[in-house]
């Protein structure tokens, strides 16, 4: 089954053909991060114009880069939330017209459940598993007991973890996006601020994050103050260990509780490399399964894989009046 899948959540525009859920025979993304850079951040209206302005080509780059014909396409997918609505309906509209001019069928997928099938790509998901699914909007522990079924165990109070690194990093004024800048820094420096690390003694699957972002700011403003010359990459060190050490603790927790066959990290901040190692080095006796970093930030291939499995549990759709949900739940699949 070839599938053509559309990703427009956020400021990625992208467009991939996927053969039966794992065969990537085209993933062309176009970030926007120069665009949003000087913003310090995604500016909705902004990310909406440049995915109008590219959406056509990519369709078009994806296609040709596959080498199929469009006689050959299947299915076609597109993200239908979570995300910013504007930039939803782009995707929405373009896969939309795309499908309905070429009478093929349609299906509206869950950017969570694309994030989640990253991990089916060059592997297996395997089940039961215990997924962590981190990114720039989202902070979740999800159990999953077969293709499909998504049980959120827990989930951030507040900030998402890639939200607070984006905004860590403004605060250092290091830029956007600030997770790759933190996770680069950090590997000069040491964790020597010793910041809170929330909800670590509990026994819950619940997440904060923007008490170690306001600690961070605290930091920041008495140091300025003082005018000391203070070690960024110490800061940045501190922040990220104090992230990790949380994630992983909660990682751990749900493993010995649910007893899975694999564990499963992914979404944007699965990029990061010290979440990896400590994952890596932690988590015993389970298989442990971390997409490749192309396929952990936004990308359309994961919303390919996604779709295979969407389809064959739920049949053939053809919603050619399909919504973008903003705020769609991954058990709302
Ligand atoms: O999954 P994603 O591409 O988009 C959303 O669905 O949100 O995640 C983007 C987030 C951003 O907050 C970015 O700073 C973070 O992922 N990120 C990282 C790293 N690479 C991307 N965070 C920490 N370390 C990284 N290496
Ligand atoms: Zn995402």
């Amino acid at each position: 089954m070839i599938i053509l899948a559309v990703e427009t959540s956020c400021d990625e525009t992208s467009v991939a053909i996927v053969k039966d859920g794992k065969e990537v025979l085209s993933n062309v993304v176009l970030s926007q991060i120069n665009i949003h850079q000087k913003y310090g951040g995604v500016v909705p209206e902004i990310a909406s114009r440049y995915h109008i302005r590219h959406i056509s080509l990519i369709f078009k780059e994806a296609i040709k880069e596959a080498n199929i014909s469009i006689g050959e396409i299947d299915l076609v997918a597109v993200t239908k939330g979570p995300g910013l609505i504007g930039a939803l309906l782009v995707g929405i509209n373009a896969a939309t017209t795309f499908a309905f001019a070429h009478n093929i069928p349609l299906i509206g997928i869950n950017h969570l459940a694309g994030h989640i099938y990253a991990g089916n790509i060059d592997s297996d998901l395997k089940f039961p598993l215990v997924a962590l699914l981190v990114s720039g909007g989202h902070t979740e522990l999800v159990y999953m007991s077969d293709h499909m079924e998504f049980k959120i165990l827990g989930e951030t109070l507040d900030d998402a973890v890639g939200e607070a690194y984006d905004k860590v990093a403004r605060m250092m004024g290091l830029g956007y996006p600030g997770g790759p800048l933190i996770d680069k820094l950090a590997k000069e420096g040491k964790d020597t601020f010793n910041l809170t690390r929330p909800y670590l003694d509990k026994d819950d699957y619940k997440f904060s994050f923007s008490g170690i972002k306001s600690a961070v700011n605290n930091i920041i403003y008495h140091q300025e103050r003082l005018k000391n010359d203070y070690s960024k990459a110490d800061l940045a060190a501190s922040f990220q260990e104090a992230v990790v050490d949380v994630l992983v603790y909660k990682l751990n927790l749900a493993v010995e509780n649910f007893n899975p066959k694999q564990v499963l990290v992914v979404g944007g901040v699965a990029a990061n490399s010290r979440l990896r190692e400590v994952v890596l080095k932690t988590i015993k006796n389970r298989e442990i399964n971390i997409p490749d970093l192309k396929y952990c930030t936004d990308n359309a291939a994961m919303i390919g894989a996604a779709a295979y499995y969407a389809y064959l549990k739920r049949g053939e759709e053809k919603d050619y009046q399909l919504a973008g949900i903003p705020d769609l739940s991954l058990e709302e699949n």
